[in-house]
């Protein structure tokens, strides 16, 4: 990140002219880590014949490690700022890539049509949502709000046996509720991947979710031990997390 697109405070995050403005001046960041730190983990997931939707995919370049991963599919990524998605389509035609659309979407509104994709990833996305949270084991209504709803429409454009995978910093006791929500026949099982700080990789799938008799969802062990200072965190992260998770 480059010191002057840092924002003044992690609110600023919600503010769709903080994006445009800040992809004005950024040619590339990856939020938590790139492609190569979590490709053990999504590339299973992978293959020729799916469509992809990333949301919320910013200046990122995992729509472009995708297809170098075979998918053949069809790779959609959208984000709320224009000026990303103009910037995102002139890279992949200097590039001559083909095979990755962009689009000026709102992940609380996607505009596609139900059942429309096998995969939908998100790095970094729904965590935006969270900034202005408030406590975190009880966050306010309107990060509740559209937390379902950003959830609701990915759940709704998934295909039947579609995956939702995201990637975050929100650990299981934060997300679970959300992701476990009556309504979403997804499962829900996660990993995590990094060095001293380590980040969540959750994989959604639809269709898949196990209830016990009482109608509890049968869940993983706890995730392993996390290290929780903030000196770990890399750049940007460190903003970002601040209001995210703090105990
Ligand atoms: C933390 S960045 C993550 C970018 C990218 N996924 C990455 O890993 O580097 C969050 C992104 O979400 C986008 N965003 C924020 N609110 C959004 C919304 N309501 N709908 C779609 N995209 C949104 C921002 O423009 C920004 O590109």
């Amino acid at each position: 990140m480059a010191d002057d697109v840092a924002p003044r405070t992690a609110s600023a995050y919600l503010d769709p002219s903080y994006w445009d403005e800040r992809f004005g001046k950024e040619e590339h960041y990856e939020w938590f880590k790139d492609f190569s730190h979590f490709r053990h983990l999504l590339a299973p997931l992978l293959s020729p014949s799916i469509s992809v939707l990333e949301v919320g995919c910013g200046n990122s370049r995992l729509g472009e490690e995708l297809l170098r991963e075979g998918v053949a599919g069809g790779i959609t990524c959208v984000d709320l700022s224009p000026v990303a998605v103009q910037r995102m389509r002139d890279r992949l035609a200097e590039q001559g890539t083909e095979g990755v659309e962009v689009v000026v979407a709102d992940m609380l509104d996607l505009p596609f049509d139900r059942e429309s994709f096998d995969l939908v990833i998100e790095k970094g996305t729904m965590d935006v949502l969270f900034v202005d949270s408030g406590d975190p084991w009880n966050p306010n209504p309107t990060t509740v709000d559209n937390v379902m709803k950003m959830l609701e429409g990915i759940h709704k454009v998934l295909k039947p046996e579609g995956i939702f995978v995201s990637i975050t910093f929100g650990q299981p006791h934060f997300r679970r509720r959300f992701f476990e929500a009556p309504g979403f026949t997804w499962s829900v099982e996660w990993s995590t991947f990094g060095d001293g700080f380590h980040y969540f990789f959750y994989i959604l799938k639809k269709g898949k979710r196990l209830l016990d008799s009482n109608g509890n969802q049968h869940t993983q062990p706890a995730a392993p031990s996390i290290n929780m200072f903030h000196e770990e965190l890399e750049s940007e992260d460190y903003i970002f997390r601040t209001n995210v998770d703090e105990l």
